[in-house]
């Protein structure tokens, strides 16, 4: 993995913190949101940035982990925060706790494409057997100091499938960042379920 990415992202932190702020966590997760859990459950968000979306999850009555290797992100309250990265989420893993939904939302095009496979089957082992992965898979530029990499999105589903995963949706979406946009950043959207 290119650690410089987690370095690019703690250098940019002071103002990533208030761009990541501005995003409507609800408007953000409208793709799934029918596919978000009804009652409480166990959630965790890997790359989680600042929180937002975690925060939401918690405000709906879910117990959320913020999982997130940039520490300076680790502000937000109402959420348990960890440090740790994909691929391997080593101190994660090591524990014994699954998770009824799990969330890797704009994380996996900064791992290689080994990586991204790799980070699949972690996340399938974090998620509890009848849990949900969801994914938000970035395809577009990124920012020099940010490394990113192409997601062949059909290689991505072959490796759940192999790790036992049934797709539930998929769906395409537009960037909500302007310079995003701008820069025809687009993004898959894959519901999984364990
Ligand atoms: C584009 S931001 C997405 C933040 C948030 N999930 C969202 O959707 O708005 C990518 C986040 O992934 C984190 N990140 C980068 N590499 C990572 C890795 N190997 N494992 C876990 N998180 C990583 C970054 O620090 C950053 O907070």
């Amino acid at each position: 993995m290119s650690h410089g990415v987690i370095e690019g992202y703690a250098k940019a932190a002071p103002d990533l913190v208030t761009q990541f702020g501005a995003i409507d966590a609800e408007a953000h997760l409208a793709p799934v949101r029918a596919f978000l859990p009804d009652s409480p459950a166990r959630v965790i968000d890997v790359g989680a940035g600042t929180g937002t979306e975690a925060v939401w999850l918690a405000s709906l009555g879910h117990s959320v982990v913020a999982v997130e290797p940039v520490v300076q992100f680790h502000q937000a309250g109402a959420i348990e925060w960890r440090e740790d990265r994909l691929p391997d989420l080593q101190l994660i893993m090591a524990g014994a706790q699954r998770y009824d939904l799990v969330l890797a939302l704009g994380v996996i095009q900064h791992l290689e494409p080994q990586e991204q496979y790799k980070s699949i089957e972690t996340l399938n082992r974090l998620t509890a057997p009848g849990g949900r992965l969801i994914l938000s898979l970035r395809h577009g530029p990124g920012h020099p100091d940010r490394q990113v990499f192409d997601i062949d999105v059909d290689a991505i589903l072959d490796c759940a499938a192999c790790a036992g995963l049934t797709l539930c949706s998929r769906q395409a979406a537009g960037s909500l960042q302007e310079a995003n946009r701008a820069a025809g950043v687009v993004w898959t959207w894959l519901v999984l379920d364990r």
